[in-house]
């Protein structure tokens, strides 16, 4: 197993690049199943996640051409399965959104439940009750979904709450269903309206993507397209977060300030300099930054997935900040591990108080990926040295983040257990 050691308190400076967003990339890379036309993303994020996704598409005949990180073509002539095997699913729980465009395009499909993860139960009932909707028979039996469909039917969806996965997979059963989709309470992340535009490049007919009613016309077959995936706004923001915990200044570029614009405002009232220039966002804080509270909730609020690393950026702040959890039920587990590098923080139902401190290096476990980003950037500013240990969890959504860290002034290394 690898780790990474790290020997905090050198101030980051300069810029570093944004990879693609792992997030749209998922989902974009399942949508190829809706076609039997070519495929192609101008560029990818070398990722666990994606390889794992590239397998699974691979493994129901969809062929893949190019490697994680670089340009990436992929052509679903024909399906060759229809089944999603646990062995796969297990490795990444995102593999849950083929079931819709399998199910559009071939009229069947076994996926595998994903099951919980770390961070929550993370049930998949949305994603189902909107395509029994839509005409499917569906049965859950042996950890397997089993969805039938000849042509799924267009109909009205109302989401109970806003699922990012839920209204990906109904929006890609959609396009291809007969007669018109509405779904209602629909997210809105950036992620979304990203897959929209490839759908719609695709030649599916889609109002509203970015807004909580998405309107489909469903089509009868969908063709190529040509696609550039949003920049990695998650990533984005642990970067920009790394820079201010060292006190240091760091510029990401390409980036979408307003996919940003709930954790840049929360900044700018902590006391950061934000500079937006075009694709490129810095920020840098000369007077030490103020805590502030803040509450996660879906697009356009506070993500979640920035979370744990604005809990490492808090213990650095004067005062003490409020820490609201509302989306997933255990997603405090980088809080002991940050606890062990002096923090001062206290837990409370899904509310942390974080009070500012100084942190001092230590041994720490990584739980999930978002718990990692937040370890690192705590080793980042403590004093001494830092090693966080089970790193492939932040492999699964930073491309070899200590490089571009190495490359701010960072001093992290990578070493194998
Ligand atoms: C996506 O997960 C992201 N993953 C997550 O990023 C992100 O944290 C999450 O959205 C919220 O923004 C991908 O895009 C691959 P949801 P997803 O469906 O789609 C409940 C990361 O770190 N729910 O929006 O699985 C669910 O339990 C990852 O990169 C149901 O109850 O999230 C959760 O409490 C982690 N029933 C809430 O809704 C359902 O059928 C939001 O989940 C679906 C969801």
């Amino acid at each position: 197993m690898e780790r990474f050691v790290i020997e905090g308190g050198v101030p980051l400076s300069g810029t570093t690049g944004v990879r693609p967003s792992k997030n749209a990339l998922l989902p974009c890379l399942a949508a190829t199943l809706l076609t039997d036309q070519t495929v192609t993303f101008s560029d990818s994020a070398d990722l666990m996640d994606i390889a794992s996704m590239l397998d699974l598409l691979r493994h129901l005949g969809v062929e893949t051409d190019g490697e994680p990180g670089g340009p990436l073509t992929l052509r679903a002539s024909s399906l060759s399965g229809l089944e999603a095997p646990y062995e796969l699913v297990r490795k990444m729980r995102a593999s849950i959104v083929v079931l819709g465009p399998m199910l559009a395009r071939g009229g069947r499909a076994r996926v595998s439940l994903p099951g919980g993860c770390a961070i929550g139960a993370r049930p998949v009932d949305q994603h189902l009750k909107a395509l029994e909707a839509m005409g499917a028979e569906i049965t859950v039996d042996h950890g397997y979904v089993e969805a039938t469909a000849k042509r799924l039917r267009g109909a009205d969806v109302v989401f109970d709450m806003a699922t990012v996965g839920g209204t990906q997979n109904v929006l890609m059963a959609a396009v291809l269903a007969e007669g018109e989709s509405v779904l209602h309470n629909s997210a809105r992340e950036p992620e979304i309206t990203d897959l929209a535009d490839l759908l719609s490049k695709m030649g599916a007919r889609i109002e509203g993507a970015g807004t909580d009613t998405i309107r489909v016309r469903g089509v009868s077959s969908l063709a190529g397209a040509r696609h550039t995936c949003i920049p990695d706004r998650i990533e984005a923001g642990t970067l920009l977060m790394a820079g201010l915990i060292t006190g240091g200044h760091v510029t990401v570029s390409p980036a979408v300030p307003d996919h940003l614009e709930a954790l840049l405002a929360k900044l700018r009232a902590m006391g950061a300099a934000i500079r937006v220039d075009g694709g490129a966002i810095g920020a840098s804080c000369l007077g030490g930054l103020n805590a502030a509270d803040v509450m996660t909730a879906p697009f356009p609020g506070f993500p979640t997935d920035l979370q744990a690393q604005f809990v490492a950026l808090l213990t650095r702040a004067r005062g003490v900040g409020t820490v609201k959890e509302t989306i997933f039920e255990n997603r405090f587990m980088h809080v002991p591990e940050l606890a062990r590098m002096g923090a001062d923080i206290r837990v409370d139902g899904n509310v942390a108080m974080v009070a500012g401190s100084d942190l001092s290096g230590a041994p720490v476990m990584a739980s999930d990926l978002r718990a990692s980003a937040c370890l690192v950037l705590a080793g980042l500013c403590a004093e001494g040295k830092t090693e966080v240990r089970r790193i492939y969890h932040l492999d699964r959504g930073y491309q070899r983040l200590e490089e571009r860290l190495q490359a701010l002034g960072a001093r992290v290394r990578r070493e194998k257990d």
